[in-house]
């Protein structure tokens, strides 16, 4: 027997209980579901709408009903459709008329997007205390090598050497803008629906604004169609995640190429590896491969709502049940990413003889030549032409640039003196990339200390 009844003759076809359903995700709601009801009981007995002795009635059976839930006494059938199917059928089981008091003003329409806001409201900010800790992680292996040149790359070629911490650092930078991406969501996560209905709002005096401050919402919406209807925060969030999880995404594909034989930069504790069934050898980066591969079902969530929403005509349709799947699908998929990187990162060692041995390359000093004879006063074109052709001259010689005698580098670049042949060091290069943002030890410097204190402020 469903709570909606009344008009109908038939019983509801098992097939149909079964596909509409939404109990199987909603159910993971349940204490949001239940605080709601309980501030939605006491507002209705402060309007008068309902007796005090009801309300505090339902609040504490709704207390009973969620220990139930808790420790798995009151179990979730999915025969009872939803989650608020679920809580209030136990309610008015136990307190009959009086607990069938608590949907007055209320439709599952305000109701599922209240728990839903409360919900992502939590996990903002439990994603923000994750990526706080991969950021942790990356200042900590940044600050304990970083002494450590790696060449830098373009296209995947080498460009430029680098302090590995420097390259580091940008995915901390990344992952504060991703923090702050979800910081600013909840603003607009963080407003209540409650209150609104149906669609079009109650013929009973309900006062939403205390209902949003019990809840520790920022305000109400303004608009009863809009608030049940739309699901813009639920884009938004899995938006904010799914550019975060590019970011974890591109940092795995560096953990990954730095831990192949062929960089063999880092070496990733086997703790976070695992093997291959045939060949013995092997110590595969599954983790870091997993976290790039994971990314796929973050994007999915994000395909997902933003096509279930595009065609739908106000306000609520059964369709947007179907909000959940994705985006606790990319919600689990993004934590779980976040909760084994972190200890990766943390465990990862860095190979000092194999960086130093890749920034031998001479090549990587290629734009500091150009730029040395730019302080000369070669316009930059020029300068990079004749470095050009010097690279020319060494590819046809066989010879490397770090080899050439004085005279074949003159021959290409004429104002050329001895001293650039000393600019062909990555300690050299790094140490004079010193402008704002750069590469420079002492700038490196700055920004662990920047990241040290402001992660220190914000655990
Ligand atoms: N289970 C539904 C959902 O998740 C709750 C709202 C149902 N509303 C309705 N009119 N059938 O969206």
């Amino acid at each position: 027997m469903a709570l909606w009844d009344g008009r109908f003759q038939k019983d509801t076809d098992k097939s149909v209980a079964d596909f509409t359903e939404s109990l199987t995700l909603d159910q993971r709601l349940y204490p949001y579901d239940v605080w709601g009801s309980q501030v939605h009981a006491r507002m209705l007995a402060r309007q008068g709408i309902i007796q005090q002795e009801d309300a505090d009635s339902i609040e504490s059976e709704l207390s009973r009903i969620k220990e139930r839930l808790d420790n798995g006494a009151l179990s979730m059938q999915s025969h009872m459709e939803d989650i608020h199917m679920t809580i209030e059928n136990a309610l008015i089981e136990a307190l009959g008329d009086v607990g069938a008091k608590v949907h007055a003003g209320r439709s599952r329409n305000d109701q599922i997007a209240t728990d839903e806001r409360l919900f992502l409201r939590d996990q903002v900010d439990k994603l923000s205390d994750l990526l706080s800790a991969v950021q942790t992680a990356l200042v900590e292996l940044a600050d304990h090598y970083r002494d450590v040149i790696v060449p830098g790359y373009t296209h995947l070629q080498h460009a430029q050497p680098v302090s590995f911490a420097h390259h580091l650092l940008a995915y901390v930078e990344m992952f504060e803008r991703d923090k702050q991406r979800f910081a600013d969501a909840r603003h607009r996560i963080n407003l209540l629906p409650l209150g609104s209905g149906a669609l079009a709002g109650s013929t009973l005096p309900l006062d939403r604004n205390f209902v949003a401050g019990e809840l520790g919402f920022d305000g109400i919406l303004e608009n009863s169609m809009d608030a049940v209807a739309d699901r813009d925060y639920i884009i938004e969030f899995v938006s904010a995640l799914s550019i975060a999880a590019t970011h974890t995404s591109r940092l795995a594909e560096d953990i990954i190429l730095w831990a192949s034989p062929e960089f063999g930069f880092i070496e990733i504790d086997e703790a976070f590896c695992t093997g291959s069934s045939l060949m013995p050898q092997k110590k595969n980066p599954d983790v870091a491969e997993l976290i790039r591969g994971k990314t796929s079902r973050v994007f999915g969530g994000l395909v997902q709502i933003l096509t279930l929403l595009k065609g739908l005509p106000l306000t609520y349709n059964r369709d947007i049940q179907e909000d959940k799947a994705g985006m606790l699908d990319a919600l689990d998929t993004f934590t779980s990413i976040l909760s084994v990187l972190a200890p990766m990162l943390s465990s990862t060692e860095v190979n000092r003889q194999n960086a130093h041995h890749a920034v031998q390359d001479p090549y990587l000093m290629a734009t500091d030549l150009a730029e040395w004879l730019v302080q000369q006063g070669v316009p930059f074109r020029e300068a990079h032409r004749q470095v050009g052709s010097f690279v020319k001259f060494c590819n046809q010689n066989r010879t490397s640039p770090d080899q050439a005698s004085l005279e074949q580098l003159r021959a290409c670049i004429p104002s050329a003196t001895e001293e650039c042949l000393k600019l062909f060091s990555a300690e050299r290069s790094v140490q004079s990339r010193t402008t704002e943002g750069g590469t420079a030890p002492e700038r490196v410097q700055e920004q662990l200390s920047k990241w040290k204190k402001r992660l220190q402020a914000s655990g």
